[in-house]
């Protein structure tokens, strides 16, 4: 049976994880995880975008070669997907051989059709982008009408793909699939955006070697890297190696990008190639929309770019709830929030919200409060004779379905109200019924049955959230004592807990958050810089106040001395899932080639301060002797990240 194909875009290198990418990862991970409970075979595709003239730009800012950069970059996605519980099938990285062989093919065979073919490329091109504009869209003073930075000019020879003789037939088959491309609103800009013309698109570019050749070429150009990036998602299927395999992966049947990159690149020049290549399209593309912070756009500059990690962080530091948690509490946030149809706002403030209301006082409480009255009344065992009242049974029965009608139509936060319904249901319901009452009342037939519609509920919200919070329905469906995980099947079956089950001991999953995490995870806004050892030593400081201060391993990567100063350098650190740079006053002590590679312990909470016109994002702990500083470094070599307690 062909397998439900899902991909989300594959991430360019140059800069590490951000809530943009975890946004369409983790929408992606909910998709594959809902199909999965649905008793699909799922294929699901994630990966990073290594080929691009960005990526080789950063790598050289950096004096690293650009195949060592993207090596360590391609394992920061994946250690960052694996914490944010993304269970992906397969990780493209495009620098692959198969991905090489799959791309010169294509251009191969494409350009021996004539649907590429030769001619010269005169005109714009935005790295940051890695995008071609006509003049005629070109913003002021060459600007790039995208991002605003500076076009650089090219005139060169080049090789050209044929988009505009698929114009019509791209047009049609939008009209006549409906569900080709979703939301509604992204169909229409891309139908628009068709209606002003398509071009035919520069596939080739001159002048570097890093990227994947044109095959047969004279010149020794490189292939476009939008061009064969999207072919990643043919390569993953093996398409090129194993005859007819591909087919029972192909085509995807949902595609996820932000809407950034839909019409320009997904829904035209990518069904386009297919078309071309006499492959089927693909069923479906979403394009969510994007994360704004404080009503802007995320970016370095700004400094208001959130990493996915520091925040769930952040929130289990904060709130003391288990990291796991954390994360899927982040995961919630993000797919309840998700932007759809247009752009959201991400804060920290809404995050907090969230938590303390639908995670701590809604679910947790919910199953805590079930399950301790289970224990309490009734040795926590289901009594003889509980079984679900009409209307509650068909109240959930009901939700089920409309919660599974909004994740097929990747609308989370409709999905996500409509399963807490069931929270209000019960809650409504234990208020109408007051089961303690019944108790007291020697009434423990009754209460026996209100509990016991407390535990469907429970039971279901179990199947219900596991797409979007995967480790948190584990450990419900732990503390009910069911053996393995329902299917999403069970949800819609009632009375499922057999009378005489066994329920585990109740144990709180989110509490509740007292002070606001706020100020210690907001991104970083410029401010002096302190420092620990100014702190008197019978001075004292609560356990509370010293678990706001994270102090991390990370590795020295490069260290370099700051322009006219005799006593800082310039450090590249490495934290696993990021490298920042730091401003360190250490110059005297040590000489750059003692610093690479050696551990330390760095302040990673510390606001960022501008030292000598460079952003410091953090503070390495030294032992001051005599004004002199000596590095404190783990005992033995540590994995990059690791929290200092
Ligand atoms: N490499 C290309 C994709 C090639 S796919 C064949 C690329 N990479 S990217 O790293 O720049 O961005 C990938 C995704 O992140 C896009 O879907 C983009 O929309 C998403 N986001 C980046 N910033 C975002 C927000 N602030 N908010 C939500 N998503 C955003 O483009």
């Amino acid at each position: 049976m062909k397998r439900y194909y899902i991909t989300t875009p594959i991430y360019y290198v140059n800069s590490v994880p951000h809530i943009g990418t975890a946004l369409t990862t983790v929408v992606a991970d909910a998709c594959a995880r809902f199909q999965k409970s649905r008793g699909r075979a799922v294929y699901f595709l994630t990966g990073t975008d290594e080929n691009a003239p960005k990526v080789h730009q950063v790598a050289q800012q950096q004096g690293k070669s650009t195949q060592q950069f993207v090596d360590e970059m391609a394992e920061v996605f994946k250690r960052t997907w694996h914490a944010l519980h993304i269970e992906y099938d397969v990780f493209m990285r495009t620098t692959e051989d198969r991905h090489k062989r799959t791309s010169a093919e294509v251009f191969r065979r494409l350009r021996q059709q004539g649907d590429i073919y030769e001619g010269r490329y005169e005109g714009w091109y935005c790295v940051s982008c890695e995008t071609f504009f006509a003049p005629s869209k070109v913003g002021e003073n060459n600007t790039c009408p995208d991002c605003g930075k500076p076009l650089e000019y090219r005139d060169e020879p080049c090789y050209y793909f044929r988009l505009s003789a698929y114009q019509e037939r791209l047009r049609e088959h939008i009209l006549s699939h409906p569900h080709f491309i979703e939301p509604q609103v992204r169909r229409n800009e891309t139908l628009g955006f068709i209606a002003e013309g398509l071009q035919d698109v520069a596939v080739s570019r001159s002048g570097t070697d890093w990227g994947i050749p044109v095959p047969e070429d004279p010149h020794g150009r490189v292939i476009y890297v939008w061009f064969e990036a999207l072919l990643n998602y043919l390569t993953a299927t093996d398409w090129l190696d194993k005859g007819d395999a591909y087919l029972e992966i192909w085509p995807p049947d949902l595609q996820l990008m932000g809407k950034d990159i839909l019409p320009r690149f997904h829904a035209t020049i990518w069904p386009a190639m297919l078309m071309a290549l006499g492959l089927p399209l693909p069923e479906r593309l979403y394009g969510h929309g994007w994360w704004i912070v404080n009503k802007q756009k995320m970016s370095k500059s700004l400094g208001n770019v959130y990493a996915p990690l520091e925040v769930a962080q952040a929130l289990s530091d904060a709130s003391g709830c288990e990291l796991p948690y954390a994360v899927d509490a982040f995961r919630y946030y993000m797919l309840r929030e998700m932007p759809t149809d247009s752009d959201a706002e991400f804060s920290l403030e809404g995050l907090e919200t969230r938590y303390n209301g639908d995670l701590a006082n809604d679910l947790g409480n919910l199953v805590h409060r079930t399950l301790s009255m289970m224990q309490r009344y009734f040795d926590g065992r289901i009594p003889a004779g509980a079984r679900l009242d009409e209307p509650l049974a068909h109240l959930f029965q009901q939700q089920v379905a409309v919660v599974e009608e909004a994740y097929e139509a990747v609308d989370f936060p409709r999905g996500l109200r409509e399963a807490w319904e069931i929270i209000g249901a019960i809650n409504r319901y234990y208020d109408e019924q007051a089961p303690w009452s019944l108790v007291k009342a020697g009434n423990s037939e009754r209460a026996g049955q209100v509990l016991y519609a407390g535990l469907e509920a429970v039971r279901i919200l179990s199947v219900l959230v596991e797409p979007v919070m995967p480790q948190v329905a584990r450990e419900i469906a732990r503390q009910l004592q069911l053996s393995e995980l329902p299917m999403w099947q069970s949800a819609s079956e009632l009375n499922a807990l057999p009378v005489g089950h066994s329920l585990g001991e109740p144990r709180p999953i989110f509490p509740r958050l007292q002070a606001k995490p706020t100020s210690s995870t907001q991104p970083k806004t410029p401010s002096p810089q302190g420092t620990i050892a100014s702190t008197a030593m019978n001075e004292t400081i609560t356990l509370e106040e010293f678990k706001r201060i994270q102090i991390r391993v990370a590795t020295i990567r490069s260290a370099e001395p700051v322009p006219n100063t005799t006593k800082l350098y310039k450090l590249t650190i490495d934290l696993g899932t990021e490298t920042r740079t730091i401003v360190a006053g250490i110059a005297e002590t040590y000489t750059p080639d003692e610093l690479v590679g050696r551990q330390i312990a760095v302040l990673v909470n510390l606001q960022p301060a501008v030292i000598r016109g460079v952003v410091s994002e953090g503070m390495l702990l030294a032992a001051d002797v005599e004004g002199k500083a000596i590095l404190l470094s783990p005992d033995k070599p540590v994995p990059e990240g690791s929290v200092v307690r």
